[in-house]
């Protein structure tokens, strides 16, 4: 079944100017790009964002992170497309990642890791309602 994730090109990727290369990789893997665009978060929206990890150690350091720059968000859609993407993406930890995944490639470490990319199809619909109007996704 078509399904819907976000991912998001995160500060550090669009800083290193990756943003084109991961465009190129989520299409040749078959993901259909229903919206795109290029926004900086504040503190507020990223602490939304990652109310999930609030209290966690990390949390006022990914806060940083995620507001240190220009981010590009996008919302996909492939069959299968949250496990799917999850696999593209691979480990959290960029050291950890497996050869040719979008991580080992573009990330750094365990937070400066290049994107996101939604858990699960729950979140994946709230995700992309975060930054997507109806109006901003097309052919999805
Ligand atoms: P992401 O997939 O966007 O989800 C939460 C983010 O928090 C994660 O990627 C990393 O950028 C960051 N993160 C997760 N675990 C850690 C950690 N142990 N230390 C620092 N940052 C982390």
């Amino acid at each position: 079944m078509e399904e819907r994730t976000l991912l998001i090109v995160k500060p550090d990727a669009v800083s290193q100017h990756h943003m084109g290369s991961i465009i190129t990789m989520v299409e040749a893997e078959g993901f259909r790009i229903l919206g795109m665009k290029m926004t900086q978060l504040d503190r507020e929206q990223a602490g939304a964002f990652y109310a999930v990890h609030q209290g966690k150690p990390f949390y006022e350091e990914l806060l940083d992170f995620m507001t240190s720059g220009p981010i590009v968000p996008m919302a996909l859609s492939r069959k299968e497309g949250v496990s799917y993407l999850r696999q593209v993406v691979g480990a959290t930890n960029s050291r950890e990642a497996a050869e040719g995944t979008i991580r080992a490639q573009f990330g750094t470490d365990v937070q400066q890791n290049a994107v996101h990319a939604s858990d699960s199809p729950e979140n994946a619909a709230k995700e992309v309602a975060f930054f997507f109007a109806e109006d901003e996704r097309f052919g999805g």
